[in-house]
């Protein structure tokens, strides 16, 4: 039986309010064993473990998205410390820079990155990281703080094969979201040629970047075998063989146990 992990979802989005029903049922049909629902702020954090609470194929990430670092205080670090402890939390995340928007200062987002990673350690989960024109300072920050003691995620790669490299000797996997299956893609191929299979992983990142053929339409994680597909294509694999290995490699990323699996 082929089984697929979504590790980057958004489903604690209000676009899919109402809806979650069916989008969890065309998952199932579609081969799609289990998702992470990732927070981005301290309510969608909290979305997320109420989701994967209500939910037996739903997990949850919980951080604060660079986007929202100015808004981070020591009652959301607080929170966030309660949150890592619930059964089905499996990261902390997504953190990390985006100097494409710079929502936030930089040098609020690099003092917020600094302190989940601290968190992260505490707690000992793994890093879902998101980053945006900002991959020398984010290397720099995760070797200073130490991360390779968690690992974790780059999520939605979108690097070199340096960066990737780097990614990996610091412990960390590379996930692989929809812009694979864009006719544009060109690095993305040669990068994922260059990674060890088992550092591999894939996901939506939905409800954003829907992959062909869906494109521009609303993602969501049945979608993901679309993305999964095109990647075994490329290393020249069945797509059978690729879910297997991401579903191994999700497991030892985010340490699932029989407990959480419950
Ligand atoms: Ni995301």
């Amino acid at each position: 039986m082929i089984r697929w992990t979504d590790t980057h979802t958004h489903l604690n989005d209000e676009v899919y309010e109402g809806e979650l029903e069916q989008i969890l049922a065309r998952m199932e049909q579609a081969g799609v064993g289990r998702a992470i629902v990732v927070g981005y702020d301290l309510a969608s954090a909290q979305k997320a473990v109420e989701l994967a609470r209500l939910h037996a194929p739903l997990y949850a990430a919980v951080g604060v998205h660079p986007h929202e670092a100015k808004d981070y205080t020591e009652e959301t670090e607080a929170e966030l410390g309660k949150l890592l402890q619930e059964p089905k939390v499996v990261a902390l995340g997504e953190v990390g820079l985006d100097y494409h928007y710079d929502h936030s200062p930089r040098g609020v987002q690099q003092e917020v990155f600094r302190r989940q990673i601290r968190l992260a350690r505490v707690h000992k989960m793994p890093l879902i990281i998101h980053e945006r024109e900002a991959t020398k300072d984010a290397l720099d920050i995760l070797r200073e703080e130490h991360a390779e003691e968690v690992g974790g995620v780059f999520h939605c790669f979108s690097g070199s094969v340096e960066t990737a490299k780097e990614a990996l000797a610091l412990n960390f996997y590379i996930s692989i979201a929809g812009p694979v299956t864009f006719a544009n893609a060109r690095r993305l191929p040669q990068v994922i040629l260059e990674i060890p299979a088992d550092r591999l992983m894939v996901e939506t990142d939905c409800p954003y970047l829907t992959p062909h053929p869906y494109r521009g339409k609303r993602n969501e994680p049945a979608f993901v075998t679309y993305v999964g597909a095109e990647v075994a294509r490329i290393l020249g694999i069945a797509p059978e063989e690729l879910a297997r290995l991401t579903w191994e490699n999700a497991d030892r990323c985010f340490r699932w146990t029989p407990r959480r699996e419950s």
